[in-house]
């Protein structure tokens, strides 16, 4: 991807972002890694890496399957070549958010998920009750050829009062606003990779 090209990229982002408050962008990474990053996922999984994803923080976290039925692994630099590529792309996007909308987003975290078909994860806000950090949440997905048939949309649940449904197709990068988009993973028949990751503020526990 020339580097305009990816300017013109991040610049939509921004411009969906600030009108509507999120953002689809069907190809935000080159296909080559978006490759990689499945083929990483799926051996991490393999590995027993991935592990079931909690709900709520801190002490507060329980696995309640009847919620969400992902497994996840989260992502630290130096893992590996692809995913350090990956949180290079995410952080050009931090960069372009606080630039243009000064959003002074501090950092970025983000998991590996793996939902296995038939999981799910009910309707939501990516927010915590005791901390307000997250600002914007980012979900790449890693699935060729995803068939609408096959389930596992992202509903959208939109201020206007209607629903928007995202497939969890490869290369695909969704953006919200963590506190505005209530939203829900329906179940899959097949399984469901993606990297989810949400840009913090600076700030804390409340
Ligand atoms: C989440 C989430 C959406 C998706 O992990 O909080 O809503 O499409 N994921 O995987
Ligand atoms: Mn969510």
């Amino acid at each position: 991807m020339s580097t305009s090209t990816h300017s013109a990229l991040l610049a939509r982002i921004v411009d969906d972002l600030a009108e509507h408050g999120w953002s689809l962008q069907p190809l935000f990474a080159p296909p080559l890694l978006t490759l990689e990053l499945a083929d990483e996922c799926r051996k991490r999984a393999a590995q027993g890496d991935l592990t079931p994803a909690g709900v709520g923080r801190g002490s507060s976290q329980e696995v309640r399957e009847g919620v969400r039925g992902d497994r996840i692994q989260w992502l630290d630099a130096g893992f590996s070549p692809a995913c350090d590529r990956y949180l290079g792309l995410l952080d050009e996007l931090r960069l372009a958010l606080n630039r243009e909308l000064y959003l002074g987003l501090e950092d970025c975290e983000c998991h590996f998920a793996l939902y296995p078909p038939g999981a799910f994860y009910q309707k939501h806000v990516d927010r915590f009750r005791d901390d307000d950090r997250r600002a914007v949440s980012a979900v790449f997905y890693l699935n060729p050829d995803w068939q609408p048939e096959q389930g596992g949309a992202l509903r959208l649940y939109l201020a206007d009062g209607t629903t928007r449904e995202v497939l969890p197709e490869a290369g695909s990068l969704l953006v919200f606003r963590s506190a505005d988009l209530p939203h829900e993973v329906l179940p899959a028949s097949r399984e469901r990779l993606s990297l989810t990751g949400w840009f913090r503020r600076r700030g804390g526990i409340l």
